[in-house]
C-alpha cells in the first residue's frame, strides 16, 4: 500500500496497542524490583513537625523508608520548564520540613513488594504545624501580580471602547482542571554500572535524560529514557516529575531497581494541572460590526512555590482586525502543586471567555455570529502587522457552516425544537493554536531488503507519531507503506523535542524529510556510479537517463554495508546554530509563532448543537462540526482522529470538568475518575471533522502546522454559545451545569 503524505495509512502501533503487546512504563520487568508507595500531605501548608515511621518499618519486607530526615544527599540543582530546565516544579519535595500544597509527598516507602509497601504507608504517622492556606484563587484576601511583559497595547482601546457604539463587557470563569491520563504516571529506575535506565511515559526523553543527568551528577549519556508508548499525556507527562528523581535516588541507595506507579488520587497532586483562569473581554464595535476595541484582561491561578501563568492574550488578541487592542495579564498565587501545561493551555481557558463575547456582541449588534467573525478578518497580524504564514479562518468557516447547516438556524432564542420538544441551541466559535517550530534530528536508514526505518527520538502520544513520521519518510522514498518501520520515545535514538505545543509533526517530520532527502541522493548518486545526474525514484525503480529502472533494493543491495543511512538536524529559519544545539541536547528551543516575518498559527471554526431539556435543564451536546486548517495534512485519519479528540474533550471542558475545590482544607475533592467527570461516549452525539488543505511552506519544508492541540480550542465557547441560544440564560463559567439554567 502506498504509505506516503496524504493517505489514510492506519497506525502502525494499532495492533501492537489492540492486542496488549505494547509494553507501557509500568510494563517493563527489571529482574529484584523493589515497589514504592507514597505517602502525601494531608494538609496544605505548614510545617512536618513529627513524623513516624517505626511501624512502617517494621512491616515484612519494607526496605526503605525516605522522608526529609532522610533525604540528605547532595543532588545536582535542576530547575523549573518555565525557568529553562526541566522540572514540573520549582519545589523539590523531601528536601525540607516545609509543605507547601495538599498532597504533597511526605513519605516514600520501599518494599519487596507493592502490598508491603501500602501497607507501610499506611501507618506512617505524620503531624504537621498548620497554617490558613487557600487552594481557589477566588478566596478572599488574594491579590493579582500584574505579568507587566505580557501587556500588549494597540492604539488606545480603552478611549475606543468608551467611545464604541455598541461594546460588550463581560467577565468568564474556568475552573482547574487534571489531565486523568488512562496511564497512571510511573517510574521505574534501575542503576547498572554507574549508568540510570528509566521506564517512565514521557514526552521529552531528552530533557528528563538532560535533567536527572544533572541532578545524579553523571554524563547524559549514562542515563537511558524509555517510553515507546503512552497512555495519554495531554502536556502532563512533559517535564520530570520529582518522583522519578526519588525513586532513581532510592534505587540507587538500595542497589535494586525500585518501581513506582502513582495512584489515581495522587495523580492530582504530584504532577501538574489546568489552572483556574477569569477572563474580562471588552469589545466595542460600530453598528455594522466593525470591531473598534478588543480588550482582553485574564488572571490565572499560580502556585505559592511557583508564579507561572499561560495566558491566552497573546492569541486573542491576533483573532480579529482592530485598531484598538489591550490585554493585561496577571497572577494569582495559591497554595497548590504547581500549574502546568495542559492540552492548549493558554487558548482552552482563554478562548471560552473570548468567543463566548464575541457571540455577546453578535447578539447586541443583530448580526450573525459567523458573518460577525467574517467582517473582522484580519490581513494581517493586528499586533505587529505581520504576514500569516498561513490563515484560512474565513474558507473555515464558510465550509463548517455548510456542513452544519447553519443556515437553517433561526436566530431567535429558544426558537427552535426537537420533534419530542427539547429545545436546540446552535453555537459557534473560532479555533486557533500557534505553529511553533522546534530543532529535532531523525535518521532514516534504506536497507537491501526493502525496508525503511526511521530512528527518531520524538514521541507518539497516542496522537499518531509512529505512523505520520514513516510517511514523511516514505513519501520521499517511495517505499510501500508495509516496509516502513518508526522507532521513537527512546533518549538513545536522534534528538527529538518536546512532544508539547503541537510541534511534533512540523518539527520531527521536518527532520525526517531532510533525512530522508539525503538518502535519496545518495540512493541516485549509487546508481548512477557516483553521478546523480539524470538519475529519479519513482515506483520502486531508480530511473536512469536512459529511462531504465533498476529496483532500489538492487541499487542499495550494491552499496557497502548493503544499507544506506543519513542523519539530519533540522532547525526552523528563526533559529540560531545555538539555539538548535542547545535544543538538540535536551532545552527547550522553541520558534514562533511570531517570528520577524510571519505569524503563524492553526485556525479552525467549532459548530455545535446542544438539546435541552426545557424542564430538567440538562443540555446534551447532540452534534459537533470542526473544520481546521492546519498546513498539509500528512495523514488524515491521525489528524482527524486528534481534532475529533480535541472537540469531544472541548465538550467535556464546557458541561462537565472541573477538579472542586474543598475550600476549608484547601485540596482537590473529586480525586478520583468517579468525582471527576469527564465525557463519555453517551455524552457525545456526531463528530464532524474536515481540513482545509494548505501548503504553509513557511514554517517548515513539509508545509504542516499544528493539529495536537486546536480540536480543544474554541469548542467550550461553541457549546456555552449554543446553550445560550437554547435558553437564553449566558452562562459566563464552566462547567455549565443544570443549576446555572433553572
Ligand atoms: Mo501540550 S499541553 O503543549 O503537551
Amino acid at each position: 500500500m502506498d504509505g506516503s503524505i496524504g493517505i489514510p495509512v492506519v497506525r502502525r502501533d494499532a495492533a501492537a496497542k489492540a492486542s496488549g503487546a505494547a509494553q507501557y512504563a509500568a510494563d517493563f520487568p527489571h529482574a529484584g524490583t523493589a515497589y514504592a508507595a507514597l505517602v502525601t500531605s494531608k494538609v496544605a501548608r505548614g510545617r512536618i513537625t513529627a513524623i513516624d515511621t517505626m511501624a512502617a518499618e517494621a512491616v515484612p519486607g519494607v526496605q526503605m523508608v525516605l522522608t526529609h530526615h532522610s533525604l540528605n544527599e547532595g543532588l545536582g540543582k535542576e530547575t523549573f520548564a518555565m525557568k529553562g530546565g526541566h522540572m514540573q516544579s520549582s519545589f523539590m519535595p523531601l528536601t525540607s520540613d516545609e509543605v507547601h500544597y495538599a498532597g504533597q509527598i511526605v513519605c516514600l516507602l520501599i518494599a519487596d513488594t507493592q502490598e508491603a509497601a501500602e501497607q507501610a504507608a499506611g501507618l506512617v504517622a505524620v503531624e504537621y504545624a498548620t497554617e490558613h492556606a487557600s487552594a481557589a484563587m477566588d478566596d478572599p484576601g488574594h491579590e493579582e501580580e500584574p505579568m507587566e511583559k505580557k501587556a500588549i497595547d494597540v492604539g488606545d482601546a480603552l478611549a475606543a471602547f468608551a467611545a464604541a457604539d455598541v461594546s460588550v463587557d463581560a467577565t468568564y470563569l474556568t475552573p482547574a482542571q487534571h489531565h486523568n491520563p488512562i496511564e497512571l504516571y510511573a517510574a521505574t529506575c534501575a542503576w547498572r554500572d554507574g549508568k540510570l535506565l528509566v521506564n517512565t511515559p514521557s514526552q521529552w526523553v531528552k530533557g528528563k535524560q538532560a535533567a536527572l543527568a544533572e541532578i545524579f551528577g553523571i554524563p547524559m549519556e549514562d542515563v537511558h529514557i524509555e517510553s515507546p508508548y503512552i497512555g495519554g499525556g495531554f502536556g502532563s507527562k512533559a517535564t520530570l516529575l520529582a518522583h522519578t528523581v526519588l525513586v532513581a535516588m532510592a534505587a540507587r541507595r538500595l542497589g535494586r531497581p525500585v518501581k513506582l506507579v502513582v495512584p489515581r488520587e495522587a495523580m492530582f497532586t504530584v504532577g501538574s494541572f489546568r489552572p483556574a483562569t477569569r477572563s474580562r473581554v471588552r469589545l466595542g464595535a460600530k453598528k455594522d460590526g466593525t470591531l473598534t476595541a478588543v480588550l482582553h484582561d485574564e488572571v490565572g491561578q499560580s502556585a505559592v512555590i511557583d508564579h507561572v501563568a499561560f495566558p491566552a492574550t497573546e492569541v486573542t488578541a491576533r483573532m480579529y482586525a482592530s485598531p484598538n487592542i489591550r490585554t493585561r495579564q496577571a497572577t494569582i498565587a495559591t497554595d497548590v502543586n504547581t500549574p502546568g501545561f495542559q492540552r492548549a493551555p493558554a487558548e482552552a481557558p482563554g478562548f471560552f471567555g473570548f468567543e463566548s463575547a464575541v457571540d455577546e456582541l453578535a447578539i447586541k449588534l443583530g448580526m450573525d455570529p459567523v458573518e460577525l467573525r467574517v467582517r473582522n478578518e484580519p490581513e494581517r497580524d493586528p499586533v505587529k502587522g505581520l504576514a500569516w504564514s498561513s490563515r484560512s479562518l474565513v474558507p473555515c468557516f464558510r465550509r463548517g457552516a455548510e456542513l452544519f447547516g447553519w443556515s437553517k438556524r433561526n436566530p431567535e432564542v429558544g426558537s427552535m425544537t426537537t420533534p419530542d420538544g427539547l429545545l436546540i441551541g446552535m453555537g459557534c466559535a473560532t479555533a486557533t493554536y500557534p505553529s511553533a517550530m522546534a530543532p529535532s534530528s531523525a535518521r532514516v536508514r534504506l536497507s537491501a531488503d526493502g525496508t525503511c526505518v526511521v530512528y527518531c527520538g520524538a514521541h507518539d502520544l497516542g496522537t499518531g507519531a509512529y505512523t505520520v513520521l514513516g510517511q514523511v519518510a516514505a513519501d520521499v522514498l517511495g517505499v510501500p507503506d508495509e516496509l516502513v518501520r518508526v522507532h521513537l520515545g527512546d533518549s538513545t535514538l536522534p534528538s527529538g523535542p518536546v512532544a508539547g505545543g503541537s510541534i511534533t509533526t512540523g518539527s520531527s517530520g521536518a527532520a525526517v524529510h531532510m533525512a530522508a532527502l539525503a538518502v535519496r541522493d545518495r540512493l541516485l548518486a549509487a546508481a548512477g556510479d557516483g553521478n546523480p545526474a539524470g538519475w529519479s525514484l519513482a515506483g520502486g525503480q531508480v530511473i536512469g537517463p536512459d529511462g531504465h529502472g533498476r529496483p532500489v533494493a538492487e541499487v542499495v543491495g550494491a552499496v557497502t554495508g548493503g544499507v544506506i543511512e543519513e542523519t539530519a538536524d533540522w532547525k526552523p529559519d528563526a533559529l540560531s546554530d545555538d539555539q538548535m544545539r542547545a535544543g538538540l541536547a535536551g532545552g527547550m528551543a522553541f520558534a514562533g509563532p511570531t517570528t520577524e516575518k510571519h505569524a503563524s498559527y492553526s485556525f479552525g471554526a467549532q459548530f455545535a448543537e446542544v438539546h435541552v431539556d426545557p424542564l430538567l435543564r440538562t443540555v446534551r451536546v447532540a452534534r459537533m462540526v470542526g473544520v481546521f486548517a492546519c498546513g498539509r495534512i500528512i495523514n488524515p485519519r491521525t489528524a482527524r482522529s486528534n481534532l475529533a479528540g480535541g472537540m469531544v474533550w472541548g465538550a467535556s471542558f464546557a458541561l462537565l470538568e472541573e477538579s472542586q475545590v474543598d475550600r476549608p482544607r484547601a485540596r482537590f475533592a473529586n480525586t478520583d475518575l468517579a468525582g471527576y467527570h469527564i465525557s463519555t461516549n453517551a455524552d457525545i452525539g456526531e463528530v464532524v471533522v474536515e481540513t482545509i488543505h494548505e501548503d504553509d511552506l513557511v514554517v517548515n519544508p513539509i508545509g504542516a502546522k499544528a493539529v495536537g492541540e486546536i480540536g480543544i480550542v474554541g469548542m467550550n465557547a461553541a457549546i456555552a454559545n449554543a446553550v445560550y441560544h437554547a435558553t437564553g440564560t449566558r452562562v459566563r463559567k464552566t462547567p455549565i451545569l443544570v443549576e446555572d439554567l433553572l
